[in-house]
């Protein structure tokens, strides 16, 4: 009796503290799981040894030394009571209109607390990371999370509409057509170019898909900004530069000739796809450049890193 009477308060209870915030919650995804996923195994092909071998310690043992398995961890929990503070870490609402960011001016929650946003997430989880070659001395963080939480950040950092306008959240509340069916202009750069591309240009196969960024970087179309995209002499500035350029895209490639009600197909498809793929390879490689830095055992790179 008591025990069905507390399953029952518990099941109650689950409801209003998980659904609650769940109802509240706006933009409920971020680069799609693909996406994520793909910007995490671009920067886990390029990690030295060092980090190689940290991520394997931090990683739990179910996966493998995959870190793309659990990028999307983040957006797992983001609804859970114990994570909701992490809510506002995936994006930047930025001042309508403005196509600027200004870190003191826009990284902040909606609560006006500072440092709450991607860019301030970033610096946060970066900071604690370097922590881990001090050995198990650091225990005020777990930085399995902190590892986690930079690696699909850095995601988040380069979906040029997570560093969107203010009133229309990013986008999500710009309802439109993608092709045929139902969407808003936040989703179409978070998964519907990716999806349309998977589909329509690689038969559905995303290592296909991977192999091309990957070919396009190593040697091809990008492979000669590869030096420029790593260029980072202070990765707590970085940050806010990214951010600068994602909401430039925004500006220039998002927004640009979408109302409510648009129906977008091939004309934007085929102008804003070389752009998400650019910003996937950006994302991987740069996640890369700091966790190279972060876990080196070298005295140089750490010096360059802080
Ligand atoms: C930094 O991470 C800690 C948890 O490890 C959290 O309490 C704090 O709010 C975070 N701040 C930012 C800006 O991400
Ligand atoms: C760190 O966080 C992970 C994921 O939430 C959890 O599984 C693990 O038990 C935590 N580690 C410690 C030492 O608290
Ligand atoms: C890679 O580069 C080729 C040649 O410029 C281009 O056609 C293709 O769309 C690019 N692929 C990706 C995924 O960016």
């Amino acid at each position: 009796m008591m025990g069905k009477i507390g399953g029952l308060f518990r099941s109650t209870f689950l409801v209003l503290i998980v659904g609650f915030p769940f109802i509240l919650e706006r933009r409920v995804h971020a680069w799609s799981k693909e996406g994520h996923i793909m910007t995490c195994k671009i920067a886990q092909s390029l990690l030295e040894r060092d980090a190689q071998h940290a991520i394997q310690n931090l990683l739990p043992d179910y996966v493998d030394g995959d870190l793309s398995a659990l990028c999307t961890w983040p957006d797992q929990i983001r609804h859970w009571y114990k994570y909701r503070w992490t809510s506002s870490l995936h994006f930047i609402d930025t001042p309508d209109n403005a196509c600027s960011f200004d870190y003191q001016r826009d990284c902040h929650d909606p609560h006006g607390k500072k440092d709450m946003c991607v860019a301030g997430a970033i610096k946060n989880f970066t900071t604690q990371l370097l922590h881990y070659k001090e050995g198990s001395s650091d225990r005020r963080h777990n930085l399995t999370e902190a590892l986690l939480f930079l690696s699909h950040f850095m995601g988040d950092i380069h979906q040029p509409m997570h560093v969107g306008f203010t009133s229309d959240e990013g986008g999500n509340t710009i309802k439109l057509h993608w092709y045929r069916h139902k969407s808003n202009l936040h989703h179409v750069w978070d998964r519907e170019i990716i999806l349309t591309a998977a589909k329509e240009l690689y038969g559905k196969d995303y290592d296909l898909l991977l192999e091309d960024i990957e070919g396009n970087f190593t040697d091809g179309l990008w492979s000669d900004d590869i030096p420029s995209w790593k260029e980072c002499s202070d990765l707590f500035s970085c940050p806010t530069k990214w951010a600068v350029e994602s909401i430039n895209i925004a500006c220039k490639w998002g927004y640009k000739g979408v109302e409510d009600g648009t129906t977008l197909e091939d004309d934007y498809f085929n102008s804003r796809m070389p752009i998400v793929m650019k910003r996937l390879a950006q994302g991987g490689v740069r996640l890369a450049m700091i966790l190279n830095k972060v876990f080196s055992h070298s005295h140089e790179e750490l010096a360059a890193a802080t």
